[in-house]
């Protein structure tokens, strides 16, 4: 994949759904592919990226996995909030439109300014118009879309090179499949999630406390061999209705996450979100020793270096107890009275 040229920078316009999990699940996919990268800046909703791995087929691939990143922009230039500074820049800068190809020029104001969106888009639009011969504006399906990110600091500008399909997850919402359960996390979640433990094309991943399967789905979609593990056999019924309709391979077993059915160092990575709150089936003498004894349990199935997510509505403080270290740590207010913690450790 490392097909190394010239610095570029990346521009990743992340979703707004969540404080660190966006930037965190695009820097978890950048080593998973094994990309060397500085980042340049991170604010609100931006995270630029500096790679000499060639942008156009990196972000395809990127934008494949991510869940939480909107859009992947190749950066052509910052500058300072204002018009004046917007179009000197754009005027020194190089922005390539092939004569009979389209474009089209969209701003989106992350921070609110007191800059004019659609003045801006017609201003930057005739500068490119009158440095590139032949082109035309095109504004809904343009060869190539511009886009100018007004955040808190500065304004960024470039090229979209890759769109994340976000609908894809709203047409997989746990209530839209098969089989349904309440309380399952959205896919979006869960795919950040698994995102967070940086798997590679055909790794095993196990999710020891399964139900209906919305995460292994997600891990399946992104190349994974999957395998869920539960106490309810109606659940993993349940489970195998999900896993068939997305086409991956997939293993389901009955049985108790404290008491793994694996070999020792088999597996590559596990993401899971145990039982908690009121309503949910616990199969342990308490959530505490549920948690506990599966710690013990998923550190002893994982292969050295493999990697953890674990969802809980308490902070995690005894992972080290199992043995694992601790590399990441997510918070998400779900209601008034549920906070989700999503910790990420290695073995
Ligand atoms: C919060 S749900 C998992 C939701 C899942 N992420 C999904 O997509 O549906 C927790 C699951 O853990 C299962 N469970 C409870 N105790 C267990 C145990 N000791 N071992 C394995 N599974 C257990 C429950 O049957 C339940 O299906």
């Amino acid at each position: 994949m490392q097909r190394r040229g010239m610095a570029m920078m990346l521009t990743f316009e992340l979703s707004g759904e969540h404080e660190t999990l966006p930037k965190s699940e695009v820097l978890a996919c950048m080593r998973a592919l094994g990309i060397e990268y500085q980042v340049v800046k991170s604010c609100e909703q931006c995270l630029m990226l500096n790679t000499r791995t060639e942008p156009r087929r990196l972000s395809l691939i990127l934008a494949a996995k991510l869940a939480m990143t909107h859009r992947i922009i190749l950066t052509i230039f910052e500058c300072g909030i204002s018009e004046s500074d917007i179009l000197e820049s754009a005027r020194g800068a190089e922005m390539r439109v092939p004569s009979g190809e389209t474009f089209s020029v969209r701003v989106k104001q992350i921070h609110r300014s007191h800059l004019s969106s659609t003045n801006l888009e017609r201003r930057i639009g005739e500068v490119i118009f009158e440095n590139n011969a032949g082109s035309r504006v095109n504004l809904k399906d343009p060869d190539h879309s511009f886009r100018l990110l007004v955040t808190k600091s500065s304004c960024i500008f470039g090229e979209v090179i890759a769109s994340v399909d976000r609908k894809q997850f709203w047409e997989r919402k746990p209530h839209k499949k098969p089989f349904f359960y309440p309380g399952t996390i959205l896919p979006e979640v869960s795919r950040a999630i698994v995102n967070l433990c940086e798997i590679h094309t055909n790794d095993l991943v196990l999710d020891p406390f399964c139900g209906t399967g919305g995460i292994l789905v997600e891990a399946g979609m992104i190349g994974a061999r999957v395998i869920g593990i539960d106490v309810q056999e109606s659940m993993l019924r349940g489970a195998a209705m999900n896993l068939i309709e997305c086409g991956s391979e997939y293993h389901l077993l009955c049985g108790d996450a404290c008491n793994l059915p694996i070999a020792d160092e088999t597996i590559d990575a596990v993401v899971t979100d145990p039982p908690y709150g009121r309503s949910a089936v616990v199969m342990a003498e308490s959530v505490e020793s549920l948690y506990r004894d599966a710690l013990f349990e998923i550190y002893r199935v994982l292969k050295r270096g493999g990697r953890a997510a674990v969802i809980s509505d308490f902070e995690l403080s005894r992972a080290d107890d199992a043995g694992f270290a601790v590399t990441g740590r997510h918070a998400q207010r779900v209601h008034r009275s549920l906070t989700r913690h999503i910790t990420v450790l290695r073995k």
